[in-house]
């Protein structure tokens, strides 16, 4: 009975939003585009946001320590971030273009990819629609592959991966056709429908393709296709990156047997890179 009235408390509570701002700009694009999507969706919800740029995200150390089940060392936002992803019931992240690429926040969150695996259960099949704003048409880079990346590793269900023409603050919302846009995404962001690219690889619909003489490799999913007399792509593998969260998890396992491998191979390891030890000068600035 305790049970029953708890699982009808959580299902009649408002969803909870989350929007990962990765701009800098107080009501930027990024921002308000994102309060408009919000505003247009018509289940009750809440909607809490982070901006990404404030947080402090630090290097990965590459110590694997957090693969094999240890704490990580570097003390900063991450389990904060994680956390408050984890607890969405849905994602919306908005990024600047920033040269050819999302803001470099979103790459310093990726590189501690590894922790994902500790919140995957919790991430996998979550609604996420995934924003870029660039200024100059046609200069937008790999920015929606690498928001794509982003979402494919924390297995969330992108339900639109949209890139907005919006150079000065406010801009993306000068136009009626924008206004509409946010409307649909508001709309199906908790529903079962998504915004497909009509261009995109296939399985995942990432725009950026790995050019190989048997046809294409997806950048993010790393499927490969080709393309037929039509013109209509044709799929040939799906590349496996995107699954439930036990088939990801098998990456895990996989980084552990490199460890093995590591510590069994180490002997003749060190042999190879000593004699680099004491080459070259390194130059640090002055502090
Ligand atoms: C450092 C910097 C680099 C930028 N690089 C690009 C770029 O490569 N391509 C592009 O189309 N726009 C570029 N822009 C323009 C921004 O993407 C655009 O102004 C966007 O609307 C900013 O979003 P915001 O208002 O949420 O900050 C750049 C802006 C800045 C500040």
């Amino acid at each position: 009975m305790e049970k029953r009235r708890r699982i009808d408390i959580e299902k009649n509570r408002p969803k909870r939003v989350l929007a990962l701002i990765a701009s800098p700009r107080t009501l930027g694009n990024c921002e308000i585009f994102t309060k408009e999507i919000s505003r247009r969706i018509p289940q009750p919800h809440t909607l809490k946001l982070i901006r990404l740029t404030s947080l402090s995200i630090g290097p990965c150390r590459a110590c694997y320590g957090c693969v094999m089940g240890k704490a990580c060392p570097v003390e900063d936002d991450m389990a904060f971030l994680l956390g408050e992803i984890a607890n969405a019931d849905a994602v919306i992240v908005a990024s600047p273009v920033y040269y050819l690429g999302a803001n470099a926040i979103i790459k310093n969150i990726l590189d501690r990819g590894f922790l994902f695996f500790d919140v995957l259960e919790r991430t996998y099949g979550k609604p996420a629609v995934l924003l870029d704003f660039f200024g100059i048409p046609d200069r937008i880079g790999m920015a929606p592959q690498m928001l794509e990346t982003l979402a494919m590793f924390l297995g969330l269900s992108v339900k639109a991966s949209l890139s907005i023409e919006a150079a000065l603050p406010g801009e993306s919302l000068m136009n009626k056709k924008n206004i509409a846009l946010a409307r649909r995404v508001g709309k199906i962001i908790f529903s079962a429908r998504r915004l497909r690219k009509k261009k995109g690889c296939p399985f995942c619909g990432c725009e950026i393709v790995r050019v190989t003489p048997d046809g294409f490799i997806c950048t993010v999913c790393h499927g490969s296709f080709t393309v037929n007399a039509g013109g209509s792509f044709v799929r040939k593998k799906d590349g496996g990156i995107i699954g439930p969260p036990e088939h990801m998890l098998l990456h895990r396992e996989w980084l552990k047997g490199m460890k093995k491998r590591f510590q069994e191979k180490k002997k003749e390891i060190l042999q190879i890179i000593i004699p680099y030890k004491d080459e070259g000068e390194w130059v640090e600035p002055d502090r």
